[in-house]
């Protein structure tokens, strides 16, 4: 263990204001849940900083902790609100007073883009603002603002918004932590459990057939095909890359993805998802998995707007700047180094998440060899 330097993670004082771009169903479920969970009214589910242990040291030493112990986070008691829309009914208390800010983007998802010239570097960004050039989205107006500023910066939609080299070079030369993009909640929360298991398996797939329902503003959003084709990018990216079918053609290399959504007024919030998997086995033998999800789209999305806040802080008080792969576990399209592939296995996204935050305590990496007792 001592081979591991000490934290270097400054105290979380103060009050942290949550910055949320975008005040409707995730942004109000997740204010509302921490409000109540403050109360004792209920639990904060699904939030790994809240709910979730770790473990420390070698299995022989018999040692978890909470996260939120472990780490120094800022409690809920110390988080402010601040929000904006524009949908006026749906205002927030301004944070003004909070000396810690952090912006979770829980605003619409924007019409599908690809990065253009003005994206190429900061100087060119900063010319297309002053020009009002189109090509800028306003959540890469947040996003810029947000990290010139000094203020983390984590993208819980598919837009590029901080995805592209002139805000990547912004954030590190801001010394400002970034993340994205696109919440894993209910389909591709299912997607990269599974998938990992079947391939670890060596189980082939011919295809993964995927379509949900879902009344909202955001399936509403989501209806016109401009703005589903940013989210139908960020939907499909991730089988590809769990199951390599460059690498096991005999497995994947037919396999076809559909990802589908419709707008469906009656069902509200509650979406429901059907997952159609025609899987192979032994001696090519097909084999179907069938998956009805009924989920609560917001509940699903809250917790992981409260621990990206509570990690975003974390991250800007170690002084971690630029992308932050380590927070890969809660988006669908993880933001990535330009030199290597972004990771999609939740499981691995997991060990990554833990093994940071063991780092930033100065506490032993888990390899998992499994030499912790055999060794002593
Ligand atoms: N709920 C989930 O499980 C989930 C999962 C992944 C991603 N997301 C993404 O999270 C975002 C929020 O989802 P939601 O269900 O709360 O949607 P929502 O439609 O209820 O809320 C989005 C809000 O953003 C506002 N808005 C639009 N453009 C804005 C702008 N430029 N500035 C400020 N506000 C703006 C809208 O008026 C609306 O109130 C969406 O982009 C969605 O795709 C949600």
């Amino acid at each position: 263990m001592s081979e591991f330097k000490e934290t270097k993670v400054a105290p979380a004082e103060g009050k942290l204001a949550v910055l949320l771009p975008g005040m409707g169903a995730v942004a109000t479920t997740f204010i509302a849940g921490v409000e109540a969970a403050r109360r004792g009214l209920g639990k904060p589910i699904g939030s790994l900083t809240q709910m979730a242990h770790i473990r420390l040291g070698k299995r022989s030493e018999k040692r978890w902790q909470k996260i939120k112990d472990f780490v120094p986070l800022a409690r809920l008691d110390d988080l402010v609100f601040g929000g904006w829309d524009p949908i006026p009914d749906d205002a927030c208390t301004a944070a003004a007073k909070a000396r810690v800010l952090v912006m979770v983007w829980c605003a619409s998802t924007e019409a599908y883009q690809e990065p253009g010239p003005a994206h190429q570097s900061l100087a060119a960004f900063e010319k297309a603002l002053d020009a009002n050039d189109p090509a800028i989205a306003p959540s890469q107006i947040y996003a810029y603002a947000a990290i010139s500023s000094g203020v983390p910066y984590l993208n819980g939609a598919p837009n590029l918004s901080a995805d592209f080299p002139a805000m990547i070079e912004l954030a590190e030369k801001k010394g400002v932590a970034i993340g994205g993009k696109d919440f894993k909640t209910g389909q591709t929360l299912m997607k990269t459990i599974i998938a990992p298991g079947l391939k670890a398996r060596m189980l082939g797939m011919e295809g993964w057939f995927s379509t949900n329902i879902l009344g909202n503003r955001d399936g509403e959003v989501l209806d016109d095909p401009a703005n589903f084709k940013t989210k139908e990018v960020s939907k499909l990216s991730v089988l590809e890359q769990i199951l390599e079918p460059e690498r096991y053609p005999e497995l994947y290399k037919d396999l076809q993805h559909k990802v589908s959504i419709h707008y469906y007024k009656p069902r509200g919030d509650n979406k429901e998802g059907w997952d159609n998997i025609d899987i192979v086995g032994w001696m090519g033998y097909p084999m179907q998995i069938k998956v009805n999800f009924l989920c609560r789209d917001s509940i699903l999305a809250a917790p992981i707007v409260l621990d990206l806040a509570l990690f975003g802080d974390l991250a800007a008080r170690a002084g971690m700047k630029g992308i932050q792969e380590w927070l890969s576990f809660y988006f669908k399209s993880p933001q990535h180094a330009a030199s290597v592939y972004p990771e999609h296995d939740l499981f691995v996204q997991k060990v990554r998440l833990e093994n940071n935050l063991r780092y930033l305590m100065g506490e032993e990496l888990i390899n998992y060899l499994g030499s912790d007792y055999t060794n002593e």
